[in-house]
């Protein structure tokens, strides 16, 4: 957690409404190995990071909310029997959705002001969205007293998503910003929504991040286009999700879909299975094969579900060019945002700086390197 960020939010919002806030941080993820995988019930393998939203947020009694995001310096005012979506692409939407699906589920709350900042930039791939929308739910639970659990909680910023976002996501980076545990990464079955917790720690390897700095914009239809191909497939099929089939049954259906459907489809199989190895990969303190797993898994996102991009890719190539990287991908949705690296702790340094050369000398422009420790979930700071 950034104890900065908080104190920042905590002056603000003093500042602004003379009151004490209720104080939470809400974690932004990575993803270990698991892509596209949450949305076809299958496994990911994501964390928590110490990276992620403060916010501050209290009743209010003058007659409406009000809502500050104060990265980007921008306040709205708004009545809580007049919620509707904003125009595409705004924050609001990550609290609008939020008090909406609340109040869908007849849970009654007052007026509030909230006031948050954050230190996950936009677009890395490490779910700044989830964290707003969980930092939301969760002071809205605490401030009205409304007896949501983790679950239920997670189920509405995920309708929030789904509603005011327009994004189809799964269940992975609610989850995994909700229930991060220090130090753990959570196997997480996306069916049943529970998870194992796997005591994180690589000895002389860590996880390191490189952001292309290429904003993705997951509303962009290709990440629906992608869940409802999946969903057709898994209806051809008469399965629930593609979670439920192999390699075999999808070739019974060869003639019946198009190469690239059935290329995404074969993917999230291979993906699926790729996430349970890891999961012993990583009982077995194989990081070897842990790595291996890593890089297969670009491979397909790249080649096969085709959510990479150039920029990706070259991380992605240069990490194979260093014997001291066991593996590397692109990690959430795709189309920009971060790599994932598991590098050795001594090499990775000086990786970032060749890395960072080499970038800047291909696209012209700087991508950033971040070193993450696996934290808490959403939580109460004060
Ligand atoms: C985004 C979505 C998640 C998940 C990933 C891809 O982060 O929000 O639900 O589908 O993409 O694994």
């Amino acid at each position: 957690m950034s104890e900065i960020l908080v104190k920042e939010v905590q002056q603000k919002f003093i500042k602004t409404f003379n009151l004490e806030p209720l104080l939470i941080f809400s974690p932004g993820r990575i993803n270990i190995i698991g892509e596209h995988t949450d949305y076809n019930g299958g496994f990911v393998f994501p964390a928590a990071v110490d990276k992620g939203i403060a916010a501050g947020i209290q009743k209010s009694d003058t007659g409406s909310c009000t809502a500050i995001a104060m990265d980007l310096d921008s306040t709205i005012h708004f009545e809580l029997d007049k919620i509707k979506p904003s125009k595409e692409g705004s924050w609001e939407n990550y609290v609008f959705g939020v008090v909406a699906e609340i109040q869908n589920r007849n849970k009654v709350i007052g007026d509030f002001n909230i006031i948050f900042k954050g230190n996950i930039p936009g677009g890395a791939g490490m779910s700044s969205s989830a964290a707003l929308e969980n930092s939301v739910v969760f002071g809205l639970n605490k401030l009205f007293d409304l007896g949501l659990t983790k679950h239920e909680m997670i189920l509405i910023s995920q309708k929030a998503e789904h509603n005011y976002v327009g994004v189809n996501c799964g269940i992975m980076d609610q989850y995994a910003s909700m229930f991060g545990i220090k130090d753990h990464a959570l196997h997480l079955d996306c069916r049943t929504v529970e998870s194992k917790p796997y005591k994180i720690d690589f000895k002389e390897h860590q996880l390191m991040l490189i952001n292309t700095n290429v904003k993705h914009s997951l509303s962009d239809s290709a990440y629906n286009d992608r869940r409802s191909a999946c969903e057709s497939i898994s209806e051809l099929l008469g399965i629930k999700a593609l979670r439920d089939a192999t390699e075999e049954d999808l070739e019974t259906i060869i003639d019946k879909v198009t190469p690239s459907n059935y290329q995404k489809a074969l993917y999230v199989i291979q993906e699926n299975a790729r996430t349970i190895k890891a999961a012993k990969a990583i009982e077995n303190n194989d990081l070897e094969l842990l790595g291996s797993l890593i890089y297969q898994s670009h491979a397909g996102l790249s080649d096969q579900y085709k959510v990479s991009c150039d920029e990706l890719d070259f991380l992605v190539t240069q990490a194979k060019k260093n014997k001291y990287v066991l593996g590397a991908r692109m990690m959430g949705g795709g189309f920009g945002g971060c790599t994932i690296n598991l590098i050795a702790k001594t090499e990775a340094k000086a990786f970032a700086e060749t890395v960072a050369t080499a970038y800047k000398s291909k696209f012209d422009k700087e991508c950033s390197v971040y070193f993450i420790e696996l934290s808490q979930g959403t939580h109460l700071v004060k």
